[in-house]
C-alpha cells in the first residue's frame, strides 16, 4: 500500500466507526505557548480532553502535520541515523472524548493492523502500563494472537504526556518485529522493533506545578506513523525508504550527483529530504526563521541541511530546489504547500544564502580547531561559541560534526559563554533589574490610568545601590512594561520633594526611583518605617503625552506591516519613549524601499484620518472573539485591556495612549 492509500483507509476507517474526519490543525499551535511545535494528533484537541471546550462530536479522527524538533518530544538529533525518526511527520490518530475507553481503543487498532493493513499478527507485540491490569486482560480477550507477546513497561515508555503540563496517561503501544536479521530491542536501540501506534488512555491533567489531577471523562487519544506504516507495510529498509521519502531522496541524488545508500552513508541524503519537509510545512503555516524560540530551531534544522548539502558538494543554496518535489507528492493531502509554494521557496533559499556566506569560512575555522586539538577529545565552549557567534553555526550542529570526528563539545562551556555575553547586553539596565522582588514585600500599587497628578500616601522608602525609591498606595506613574517607559515626575509633600528619574515595577507594586531634592532626616526616618504620609504625584504630563503618541502610533506600526509584510509579523518586543519608538519583528529578509514606504503611507493616512482611540477592559475569551491581537509568549491574566483605534487596529494593552490618532 502506498502512503495516500494508507492515510485514506485509516481515516475511512473510524469514519466508519462513527468518528468525524477532522482536519490537520498547523504544525504552528495557535495560542500555545507551552508548546514549540505541534507534537502530536492531540493537541487540537487539548481543550475538549480537559473539559473546556466542547465539540458537537465524541469521536474524532484526524491526519496530523507533527514537528518534533523541541521541547519534550525532540527526535532531531536522530534524524538521519535511524530508520525510523524524522522531524516533520503524520500522525493517523483516533480520539474519544469521554466516549469509549480501553477495550474499544484496543480494538479498533487490533482490527485495523491485522485485517485492513493485513500485518501478521504473530509479528506484533503490545506492551501496556507497568500497573495497568485492564489492558493487558483486554489485549489477551481481543487478540489471543498475541499470546505472551504482551509486555508491561514503566513511565518512560508507557506513560504518555503532551508536555512538561497538560493532558496525560497511560499507553499502550503496537510494536512490529521486523525480523531477527535486524538488530534491535524492543523499546531499546536499533530498529528491529518499530512502534507503529501509541494508545494513550488520557484519564489526567498536570499542572504547572506537577499535580496530576483526574480529566472530567477519561478519553482516548492515539497516534500511529503513517511513515512506519509505510515502512512497514512496503517492506522499505526505513522511513525513508518509503514512497513519501523517494521521491526526495532522488531529487538530492539528482542536485548533487552523488547516489543514495541506505545505511550509514545516506546520513546525508536522508536529513535533507526530512528537513525540507520540516521547513516547508512550518513555513506553510507561517511559521518565520529567526533567531529565538521555534525561529531558532527553523534555522538550526536549515543550517543542519545545508551543511549535509555541502558535504555532497552542493555549495550553492539547493534546499529551495526541493521544493517543487515534495509538493507534488504532498500538495494535494496538504493544499497550504500549494498556495504558499513561492513563500517557501523564496524563504528557505534566503535563508540558505544567508548562511553561505558564513558556511565555508565557519568550516575552515573549524578544521583548524581540529587541527589544534592534539590528544583533546573536547572542543572547548569558548571555541564553540566563536563557532556560534561569528559564522552562525548552532551549538548543535557544531557537536554533529565533532562527533563525525569522534569527538565531543563542551555544551556547558558553551552555555557559560553564551550567558556572558548576554550578561554585557543586559549591563547598563537600571538597578531594578538587580533589585529582586523577594527583597521586598511590596503591597500592590493601585495605578490611575487617566489622572496626570494626585493625592496619595507614600508608604515606604528605601536606598538600594545608590538609587532611592519610593513606594506610593496610589500612583499616576506607569511602571515600564509592555515596551514603554517608566514616567518622571516629581512627589511632593509638605517636609520633602522627590523626583522620579524612572518608574518600575517589583512584584505587584511599583517602584518610583529617583532623588530627594528637599527633605529632613525625620521625614526618611518615618518613610523608611513604614508610616504613610501625604504627598502629591504629579507626573511630567508633556513627557507622557510624548510617550503616549508613540505608543499608539506602534499599534499602527504593528497593524500597517502585517498589511504590506503579511500575517506573520507580530511584535516581538518594542521601545516606546518620549523622542522615539522602536519596534522588533521578524520577517525573512530586508523590507525593500517600496514596502517601507507603502507601511509609511499606511500609518501617516491613519494619523490624518484622526480616528478616535479607546480602551476598555474585557475577559480574555471576549477579546479573543473580537479577534484582539495578542503577542505570543506574552502571559495575560483573565482580564485583559483591549486598546481600539477605530476599527483598525486591535491589540491586547496595558500601556496609555492618545484619544485621536491625529494628535500624534
Ligand atoms: N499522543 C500520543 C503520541 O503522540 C498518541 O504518541
Amino acid at each position: 500500500m502506498k502512503s495516500n492509500q494508507i492515510r485514506k483507509a485509516f481515516l475511512d476507517y473510524f469514519a466508519e466507526n462513527g468518528h468525524k474526519v477532522v482536519a490537520s490543525s498547523p504544525v504552528i499551535p495557535a495560542d500555545d505557548p507551552t508548546l514549540l511545535f505541534t507534537n502530536a494528533g492531540m493537541v487540537q484537541f487539548k481543550n475538549t480532553f480537559l473539559g473546556l471546550e466542547k465539540r458537537d462530536y465524541t469521536r474524532a479522527t484526524t491526519s496530523q502535520k507533527c514537528i518534533r524538533a523541541g521541547g519534550k518530544h525532540n527526535d532531531l538529533d536522530q534524524v538521519g541515523f535511524t530508520a525510523r525518526h524524522q522531524t516533520f511527520f503524520e500522525m493517523l490518530g483516533n480520539f474519544s472524548f469521554g466516549d469509549y475507553f480501553k477495550e474499544e481503543a484496543i480494538f479498533f487498532a487490533w482490527e485495523f493492523v491485522t485485517k485492513y493493513l493485513g500485518l501478521d499478527p504473530n509479528r506484533l507485540y503490545a506492551t501496556v502500563y507497568k500497573d495497568d491490569d485492564d489492558a493487558e486482560r483486554l489485549w489477551k480477550k481481543i487478540a489471543p494472537q498475541l499470546k505472551d507477546r504482551v509486555l508491561r513497561f514503566g513511565e518512560k515508555d508507557n506513560f504518555w504526556s503532551m508536555g512538561e503540563t497538560g493532558p496525560c496517561g497511560p499507553c499502550s503501544e503496537i510494536h512490529y518485529d521486523r525480523g531477527p536479521d535486524i538488530p534491535g530491542e524492543l523499546n531499546g536501540e536499533g530498529d528491529r522493533f518499530m512502534e507503529v501506534w501509541n494508545l494513550v488512555f488520557m484519564q489526567y491533567n498536570r499542572d504547572d506545578k506537577g499535580t496530576i489531577t483526574p480529566l472530567p471523562k477519561p478519553s482516548v487519544d492515539t497516534g500511529a506513523g503513517l511513515e512506519r506504516f509505510c515502512m512497514v507495510l512496503q517492506n522499505a529498509d526505513s522511513n525513508y525508504g518509503t514512497d513519501l521519502f523517494q521521491p526526495l531522496i532522488a531529487k538530492v541524488t539528482e542536485l548533487s550527483g552523488v547516489p543514495y545508500e541506505p545505511g550509514p552513508k545516506g546520513v546525508a541524503h536522508r536529513v535533507i529530504a526530512d528537513h525540507v519537509r520540516a521547513l516547508s510545512f512550518a513555513i506553510a503555516d507561517n511559521a518565520i526563521i529567526s533567531n529565538e524560540g521555534r525561529g531558532y530551531v527553523l534555522r538550526r534544522i536549515l543550517r543542519r541541511a545545508a551543511r549535509y548539502g555541502h558535504e555532497l558538494g552542493l555549495k550553492e543554496p539547493f534546499l529551495y530546489k526541493i521544493v517543487p518535489t515534495l509538493i507534488s507528492k504532498m500538495g494535494d493531502t496538504y493544499p497550504e504547500l500549494k498556495a504558499h509554494r513561492g513563500k517557501i521557496e523564496l524563504v528557505i533559499k534566503t535563508e540558505e544564502e544567508q548562511f553561505d556566506r558564513t558556511l565555508e569560512n565557519g568550516l575552515a575555522r573549524f578544521a583548524e580547531i581540529i587541527d589544534k586539538m592534539g590528544g583533546n577529545k573536547t572542543i572547548p565552549g569558548a571555541e564553540v561559541f566563536k563557532l556560534y557567534d561569528t559564522y552562525g553555526f548552532p551549538a548543535d550542529l557544531t557537536e554533529i560534526m565533532a562527533k563525525e570526528k569522534g569527538l565531543a563539545i563542551d555544551m556547558a562551556g558553551f552555555e557559560k559563554e553564551l550567558e556572558i555575553q548576554r550578561n554585557r547586553s543586559r549591563q547598563g539596565s537600571s538597578f531594578a533589574s538587580t533589585l529582586k522582588s523577594e527583597m521586598y514585600i511590596i503591597p500592590k500599587t493601585e495605578f490611575t490610568y487617566d489622572e496626570f497628578q494626585l493625592t496619595t500616601q507614600a508608604t515606604f522608602y528605601d536606598k538600594f545601590n545608590n538609587s532611592a525609591f519610593l513606594v506610593l498606595k496610589k500612583t499616576p506613574f506607569y511602571a515600564e512594561s509592555g515596551g514603554q517607559i517608566g514616567d518622571k515626575g516629581k512627589i511632593i509633600s509638605d517636609n520633602f520633594e522627590f523626583v522620579v528619574e524612572d518608574t518600575k515595577k517589583l512584584g505587584e507594586g511599583v517602584i518610583h526611583i529617583g532623588h530627594f531634592d528637599k527633605s529632613d532626616n525625620t521625614t526618611i526616618e518615618r518613610l523608611r518605617e513604614g508610616q504613610p504620609i501625604v504627598v502629591t504625584a504629579q507626573i511630567d504630563s508633556e513627557r507622557r503625552a510624548d510617550i503616549q503618541r508613540n505608543h499608539t502610533a506602534t499599534h499602527l506600526l504593528h497593524k500597517a506591516l502585517r498589511m504590506v509584510l503579511g500575517e506573520h509579523v507580530y511584535q516581538s518586543g518594542s521601545l516606546v519613549a518620549p523622542e522615539r519608538l522602536r519596534f522588533d519583528f521578524s520577517h525573512f529578509k530586508a523590507m525593500t524601499p517600496e514596502e517601507i514606504e507603502r507601511v509609511e503611507n499606511i500609518v501617516n493616512e491613519k494619523i490624518a484620518a484622526d480616528i478616535k482611540v479607546t480602551w476598555q477592559n474585557k475577559s480574555m475569551d471576549e477579546a479573543r472573539q473580537m479577534g484582539a491581537m495578542a503577542l505570543f509568549g506574552e502571559k495575560y491574566g483573565d482580564t485583559v485591556r483591549v486598546v481600539q483605534a477605530g476599527d483598525f487596529s486591535m491589540e491586547l494593552c496595558g500601556g496609555t495612549h492618545v484619544k485621536n490618532t491625529g494628535d500624534i
